[in-house]
């Protein structure tokens, strides 16, 4: 039995750069699309590497329960001592963003301004600590689910009491101070094996982007309308930042996800008028833009495929040894 890589996910489409990556490089691997398959856990898991690649957003692609599958295998694979990248800890990251807050300013970096809210009813009465624009979004949110801006608490009745109003699938929505971004761009920081690889400014003047790859999405999120309904993978709205300077919160961020189980990830952030910098979005379903890589030396799917084959490695050299 050969030692492969294991790439745990729910999206074809979503893997289909990164296949390309590992057969470049002959790197051996195996997909366990969680949305469709049962791993039964009677016996030892097989020996490999395991990647995470599980999204927030599963239920939106008919995978309701991809993400609590993916808790109950990673526990397996995790009881086994089998090398898990993006691990059990990550997942419940990817899937709450109350977690990613608390985790984020515990090592010190700031988040927006945020209220919890479990019903409607508290969804209206939180409003009223908001002197400036806010908005929604959802706790299991991605590709831009449940965000939605309101320049008043009256905005956010009639929405909350219209048809429109969907909750987020794990019935928590966020009431977030809206940040008023000078210029208007949001920053995408990308990580691979716990390190920096590049930031990616994305221009929000026409919106903000929902997701930096994936054009998809784009397509089945009528929140859209709130926040720019472009495609990013058509245009040039995406610019890997020249010699970006590894910065305090670059540090802050790589320990905040190494310590959380965290190797593979892209963090969003976004910097007010007074130059205050708000971390809003942690990522650990990463994609990436090709139109933006197509002029960047570093690639992120191939920086994966060479990680992953890494590690593969040198598993293998200890078993040799050992
Ligand atoms: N507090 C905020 N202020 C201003 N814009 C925001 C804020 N939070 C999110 N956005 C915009 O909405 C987009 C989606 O929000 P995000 O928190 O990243 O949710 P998701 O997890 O669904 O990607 C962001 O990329 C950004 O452009
Ligand atoms: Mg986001």
């Amino acid at each position: 039995m050969t030692n492969k890589i294991y790439i745990i996910h729910e999206n074809d489409d979503w893997v289909e750069p990164l296949r390309k990556e590992l057969k470049v490089i002959n790197a051996p691997f195996e997909e366990w699309h969680l949305g469709k398959r049962n791993v039964d856990h009677l016996n030892e898991p097989p020996q490999g590497v395991f990647y995470n690649r599980m999204s927030a957003s599963s239920h939106t692609r008919g995978h309701r329960y991809a993400p609590e599958h993916t808790a109950v295998v990673l526990n397996w694979l995790e009881k086994y001592k089998r090398r898990v990248i993006n691990n059990s800890r990550a997942l419940a990251l990817e899937i709450s963003k109350s977690l990613q807050y608390k985790e984020l300013e515990s090592f010190g970096i700031k988040t927006p301004k945020t209220i919890y809210c479990s019903n409607k009813e508290s969804i209206l009465k939180s409003a009223n600590i908001f002197r400036k624009p806010f908005i929604t979004k959802h706790n299991r949110g991605g590709k831009g689910l449940g965000v939605k801006l309101f320049n008043n608490k009256k905005e956010l009745d009639s929405h909350v009491s219209s048809k429109n109003f969907e909750p987020s699938i794990d019935g928590i929505t966020l009431l977030q101070e809206y940040i008023d971004a000078s210029p208007k761009v949001i920053i995408r920081a990308e990580f691979v094996n716990s390190k920096f690889i590049y930031a990616v400014e994305v221009d929000a003047s026409e919106g903000f982007e929902l997701c930096p790859a994936c054009p998809e999405d784009q397509i089945d999120v009528p929140e859209t309308q709130f926040f720019g309904d472009y495609c990013p993978t058509i245009g040039n709205k995406f610019r890997i930042i020249k010699n970006y300077k590894i910065n305090s919160l670059i540090e802050k961020y790589e320990k905040f996800i190494s310590t959380n189980g965290i190797e593979i990830a892209g963090i969003e952030y976004v910097i007010d008028k007074n130059g205050e910098i708000f971390t809003y979005d942690v990522n650990t379903n990463t994609n990436y833009n090709p139109q933006a890589e197509r002029r960047s030396e570093i690639k992120g799917m191939r920086s994966i495929a060479n990680f992953l084959k890494k590690e593969l490695l040198s598993l293998y050299n200890i078993k040799v040894v050992a």
